[in-house]
């Protein structure tokens, strides 16, 4: 069997800069403590990580918190913010710089009266922070059926979550534009996750199965599972090397395998170690690109 490793791989810029950001205020901060609001990374192995440096989730907001606060790659809302300067702690934003120009553009049309229409996932931490920038004057949305939810008259601005799957996003605001022609449309998809989109399409189409390498909350990473199995592929989606089972994948001549963006390059490399032992016993050959 060959192994081929997508090159997008690993931690998009703006994770690894939240990483590292919250590495160099745990070194600062003499105290030691430092809260993320919120899981920085949806990775547990990155978390654990964090947690051996002492840096500590957000579990409530109060006041007199002595340290800092640090607010995740994911942005958040102005009215999250505020709460969070309320608590004392020194304020440190880790706020993606491409999920910052989505939420600057969201501000910017809501004040001019447009109605925002947000393609991605209401449930998620971005997501939650962007439509706090529409002033209440906004919607996530994520199928056709919630096209239904849209008002009969407005001006729209439409947007996407920085990870949302490309496919879907240009179904969803085809839609939009039959029904609403004067909307704006804003392609906000985060380029380096339509890059790993897209190489991952190509991959599908050189490999008999994919393994996908990353946390099951993180979103980006089970967009790469759902792109996979749309393009047919056998999948299979694990945390770490030791959800690995040989025997599934003996079978194919060719696994592409590839990381999402909130994936520790020590995690993928554990799951290429893992497939070069097995590689020695199976006479597998593993390659990058
Ligand atoms: Fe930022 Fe793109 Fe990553 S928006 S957090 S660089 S996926």
């Amino acid at each position: 069997m060959k192994v081929r490793i997508a090159k997008t791989s690993g931690f998009c810029f703006g994770v690894k800069r939240a990483f590292e950001i919250a590495l160099r205020e745990a070194k600062m901060t003499e105290s030691g403590n430092v809260f993320t609001d919120g899981p920085l990374i949806h990775n547990p192995q990155a978390l654990e990580r964090l947690q051996n440096q002492g840096i500590k989730i957000l579990e409530e907001i109060k006041r007199n918190i002595k340290g800092t606060i640090i607010i995740r790659s994911h942005g958040v809302s102005p009215e999250r913010r505020k709460e969070l300067e309320k608590t004392g702690a020194k304020i440190v934003d880790a706020t993606c710089p491409k999920v910052k120009i989505v939420q600057s553009v969201i501000s910017q049309y809501a004040q001019k009266g447009f109605y925002v229409v947000i393609i991605g996932d209401k449930s998620h931490a971005e997501v939650r922070g962007l439509l706090g920038h529409a002033n209440e004057k906004g919607i996530a949305i994520q199928t056709e059926y919630d096209l239904k939810k849209l008002p009969s008259s407005a001006k729209l601005c439409v947007v996407a979550q920085t990870t949302q799957n490309k496919d879907k996003f240009t179904l969803l605001s085809e839609k939009i534009k039959e029904r609403f022609p004067e909307a704006l449309i804003f392609d906000t998809i985060c380029e380096t996750n339509r890059n790993r989109q897209e190489e991952l399409k190509d991959l599908c189409n050189l490999v008999d199965a994919i393994i996908v390498v990353g946390g099951k909350e993180s979103a980006n990473t089970r967009r790469s599972v759902e792109i996979a199995k749309s393009e047919g592929k056998p999948t299979f989606f694990v945390e770490s090397e030791n959800e690995l089972v040989p025997d599934k994948l003996k079978d194919f001549k060719e696994v592409g395998i590839i990381g999402g963006a909130s994936t520790p390059d020590w995690v993928l490399s554990r799951v290429v170690s893992k497939l070069e032992k097995l590689k020695n016993h199976h006479d597998w050959k593993i390659e990058a690109g």
